[in-house]
């Protein structure tokens, strides 16, 4: 319902742009070689937006689009009601996820496509040299908007850093590398998975009849940024402990499927509370590829991204710090369990901005654990 409704406002949009690029160009065309080119900020020009998202000001796909006359509106639709809405609750009229951004790129009259190709893809760049270059340094990496580029990346992921993911304070310095591509050095195992490295890997394996386990930092961490690079010998049902302090332990970032909840990769279990976040989105995990979960614990608030898609945020009781755990999850039907992980980043972070203590919300849904 929600995404036939989206897809008909999108071809609105389509229409509407296809309209206002027909414009342009007709002004183009009409003006003389001398005339004025667009100055860019219009009466109705980004202005009333920047008061809100001040960073987007000199963000490269707003300025570049800018100089061309599209301002936000044009992408995002006017967006009246999520401008006025003193409450953040309403949403702009337009937004898309992660899945749409090259079909909303590779509009023929916005960027036109050669061959019968239906994506602006390489053969389109008019710099095939920048773009090696570009996969060259990030091939397999995470860009500081909290993308992972892979050879399947969209525009997006690629160009600007439009997407506020991670943007809050995050700063490429000062990532650091959990894990060394080596070996095990700071890290601990306990149960029965088996871990081991491997070609620049860390391999953890489900034991005899599925029995699980969990590769424990050394280190206690407080308030931190994640990201964690992964790929998964499906069916398994792993996951990332946060702050676990002994048997006190903090939230977990489920990587499984659990039709029952409707759960899926990026979900949050909490020990002996069950599911507190649900990812209801099964097809934001790459099965057969590497996948980014981000987070950023602050707080007691845990906010959780997979592959640069925001899965959503809760505020946790729990340890105030604690250790960082990769965990495969026992499960005697899962015997050939496999999750290798070839990125664990860390950035500690600041405490939360002293704000009049906010009441705590509740977890968003609750559920049970298998
Ligand atoms: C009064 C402040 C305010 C103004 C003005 C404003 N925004 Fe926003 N916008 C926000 C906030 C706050 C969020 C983040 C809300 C959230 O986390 O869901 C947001 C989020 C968004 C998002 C992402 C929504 C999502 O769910 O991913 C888009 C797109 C967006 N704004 C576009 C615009 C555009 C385009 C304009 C100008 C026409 C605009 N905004 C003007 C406050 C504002
Ligand atoms: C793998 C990364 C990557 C992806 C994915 C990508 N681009 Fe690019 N793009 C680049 C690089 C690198 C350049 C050259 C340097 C620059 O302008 O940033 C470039 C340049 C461009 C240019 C400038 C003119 C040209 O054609 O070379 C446009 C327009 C463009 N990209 C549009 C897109 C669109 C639209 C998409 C998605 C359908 C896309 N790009 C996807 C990396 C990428
Ligand atoms: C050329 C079209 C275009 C223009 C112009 C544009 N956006 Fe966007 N915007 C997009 C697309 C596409 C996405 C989805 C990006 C993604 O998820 O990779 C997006 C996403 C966003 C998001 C959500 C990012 C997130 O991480 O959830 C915000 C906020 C946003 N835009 C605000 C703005 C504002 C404010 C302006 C003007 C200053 C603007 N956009 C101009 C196309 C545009």
């Amino acid at each position: 319902m929600r995404s036939n409704s989206r897809t008909d406002l999108c071809l609105a949009w389509a229409v509407l742009l296809l309209a206002a690029f027909t414009w342009v160009l007709a002004v183009c065309f009409a003006d003389e070689p001398q005339a004025e080119k667009p100055t860019g900020e219009k009466p109705n020009g980004n202005n009333k937006c920047y008061v809100c998202h001040p960073s987007l000001k000199t963000e490269e796909i707003t300025t570049v689009h800018l100089d061309i006359g599209i301002t936000c509106d044009e992408c995002h639709g006017p967006s009246v009601e999520h401008m006025h809405d003193e409450m953040l609750m309403t949403k702009p009229d337009l937004l898309f996820g992660r899945a749409e951004v090259e079909k909303m790129c590779s509009n023929p009259t916005c960027h036109k496509l050669g061959g019968d190709r239906y994506v602006y893809g390489f053969e389109d760049h008019k710099d095939h040299t920048a773009v090696k270059a570009f996969y060259k340094k990030w091939l397999h990496r995470v860009r500081p908007n909290g993308r992972f580029i892979t050879m399947k990346s969209v525009c997006t992921d690629c160009h600007g850093t439009h997407n506020i993911v991670m943007e809050v304070e995050s700063d490429e310095k000062n990532w650091l590398t959990a894990f060394n591509g080596r070996d095990l050095t700071g890290w601990r195992p306990s149960g029965a998975a088996s871990w081991a490295c491997r070609r620049g890997q860390l391999i953890g394996m489900a034991g005899t009849n599925g029995k699980g386990g969990t590769l424990w930092t050394d280190a206690v961490y407080e308030d931190y940024l994640l990201a964690v690079t992964f790929r998964a010998t499906w069916p398994i049902h792993a996951g990332i402990w946060l702050r676990a302090a002994g048997s006190e332990r903090g939230p977990r970032i489920e990587i499984f499927e659990n039709h029952k909840a409707a759960a899926f990769t990026g979900s949050i279990w909490i020990p002996a509370k069950g599911l507190a976040l649900l990812n209801l989105r099964e097809d934001l995990v790459d099965r057969e590829s590497w996948n980014t979960i981000s987070v950023k614990v602050q707080g007691k608030r845990f906010q959780v991204w997979l592959n640069g898609e925001e899965v959503g945020a809760i505020r946790v009781d729990g340890p105030a710090k604690g250790k960082i755990g990769l965990h495969i999850e026992t499960h005697p039907a899962y015997k050939a369990a496999k999750l290798c992980v070839r990125e664990v980043l860390i950035q500690q972070i600041g405490k939360p901005e002293k704000s009049a203590a906010k009441p705590d919300t509740k977890p968003a849904t609750s559920g049970s654990d298998e």
